[in-house]
């Protein structure tokens, strides 16, 4: 067994890029399983800021092999931008590689994901407009266009032509937009994208990832969005439009299920979310100001300010349960420095009752407010620590309180962005 998951256990951000990158160190490979550049993950390497959106955050160590898995939706353009400024950069990005069978993101995904926003007015999700769950819907309706399909051109082209039909049609007629596509022109421009993207892709990927389990490789599956925007497991429908609970390594990867010895649950020390939907410990002004500004919360993706709140023990226990989580990182315990309470929530409360599991109903969801439990601040500067022992007792205890409310250890307590702001356990 060698393979490591690492999940968001909230409403994504919780630091997965950072903690990807840390591990990735002693790693052999790296594989991103779903999502597609919805996701944002900011790697700090000294004075060095680098934000990733589809290529794995494993990227910045050229031994390590890192693998864009199947359950990825690729935006061609996106990613070409992405290889252009690492290279940059001055990494070689030789060690990337793509899954022929990732789904592509067209331009009518994108039209589509903005007309389903627009026409919902009252119940907008606030996508990252990105066209990620148009690409996906396609994908179930077997109507998507993968990778593979660029090494047959007339495949290709026959499937454009449907998809540009139908949703011209749709775009127009339903949605009263107003596109017209140009089958050759999109044709030639993905064609050309995949010409310049056709070196990193691998035929077969999960065959890449077995053969590197055979040999008992160490790798890291990670995951993008959290688990309260898995399409099953979150805030449906305010969520994202993929599996990103542990489970989803084995299917957007192309493995099985034991061969996974840890799953890590990235935890933020307090939550964030961006877009719409349900967040019981939401705090709107004061503190929540605060927990912005401190953590520097807007997205990494879109600029949008994230909405902030207390940490959610619910929200915890849910996670643990659906990702089966082994181990705790918890992120960003330095933006708590200044506060001289903390609150934690324990559980909800709905007309009289306690209630401890997560209503992913969102009409049960209704109403449930956070019951809390306050702590002690540390009122310290902990963002040089290193070492557990040097932590302020109020700290450890705030640590301890996540722990007993996720069932499982801390062994990674990040208290800064770059790279080395890392206690171990
Ligand atoms: P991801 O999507 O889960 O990878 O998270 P993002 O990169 O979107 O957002 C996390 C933000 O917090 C980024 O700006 C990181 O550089 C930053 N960050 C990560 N860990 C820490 C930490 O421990 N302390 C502070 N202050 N910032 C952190
Ligand atoms: P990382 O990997 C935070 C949110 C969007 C929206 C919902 C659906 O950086 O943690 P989508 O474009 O996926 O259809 O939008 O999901 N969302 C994220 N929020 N972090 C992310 O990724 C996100 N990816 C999507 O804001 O609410
Ligand atoms: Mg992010």
């Amino acid at each position: 067994m060698s393979v490591t998951v690492i999940v968001g256990t909230q409403w994504g951000d919780e630091g997965k890029g950072k903690i990807t990158d840390l591990l990735a160190r002693d790693m052999d490979m790296v594989v991103r399983y779903q999502g597609g550049n919805n996701a944002g993950h900011t790697v700090v390497i000294k004075e060095r800021t680098f934000k990733l959106h589809l290529v794995p955050s494993g990227i910045f160590y050229p031994n390590v092999t890192c693998v864009i898995g199947n359950g990825v939706v690729l935006d061609l353009a996106g990613l070409l931008g992405e290889i252009k400024s690492l290279k940059e950069a001055g990494f070689s990005l030789n060690n990337l590689k793509i899954s022929s069978q990732a789904h592509v993101i067209f331009p009518y995904h994108r039209d589509l994901d903005a007309a389903q926003e627009q026409t919902h007015e009252a119940g907008r999700i606030g996508t990252t407009n990105r066209g990620i769950g148009p690409c996906y819907v396609d994908k179930f309706n077997r109507r998507g266009i993968r990778v593979g399909d660029f090494l047959h051109p007339e495949v290709f082209r026959q499937k454009l032509e449907w998809n540009l039909k139908e949703k011209s049609f749709l775009l127009n007629s339903f949605y009263k937009m107003d596109v017209a596509y140009d089958l050759e022109e999109i044709r030639k421009e993905y064609l050309g994208y995949f010409g310049l993207l056709k070196e990193y892709v691998a035929e077969e990927s999960s065959v890449v990832v077995n053969e590197a389990i055979s040999v008992n490789k160490r790798i890291l599956m990670e995951g993008a969005q959290g688990t309260m925007l898995d399409v099953d497991h979150g805030t449906y429908p305010y969520v994202t439009s993929s599996n990103p609970v542990s489970g989803g390594a084995c299917c957007g990867a192309g493995f099985g299920p034991q061969e996974i010895d840890e799953v890590i649950g990235v935890v933020k020390a307090y939550v964030t979310r961006v877009g719409g939907g349900p967040f019981p410990t939401e705090i709107a002004g004061g503190v929540g100001d605060e927990l912005r500004e401190r953590g520097g919360e807007y997205g990494t993706t879109t600029g949008r300010p994230r909405r902030c709140g207390w940490f959610d023990g619910v929200v915890m226990r849910h996670a643990a349960n659906v990702n089966g989580l082994t181990q705790l990182a918890i992120t960003k315990m330095d933006v708590l420095d200044s506060f001289e309470k903390i609150k934690v929530c324990a559980a909800y409360e709905k007309e009289g009752q306690v209630i401890r599991d997560f209503p992913t109903d969102i009409a049960r969801l209704e109403g449930c407010r956070p019951v809390y439990e306050e702590l002690p601040g540390w009122r310290q500067d902990i963002s040089k620590l290193t070492d557990y022992s040097q932590l302020p007792a109020n700290a450890k205890k705030y640590l301890d309180k996540l722990a007993e409310l996720a069932e499982a250890r801390v062994t990674l307590i990040s208290v800064g962005a770059e790279r080395g702001q890392i206690i171990r356990i």
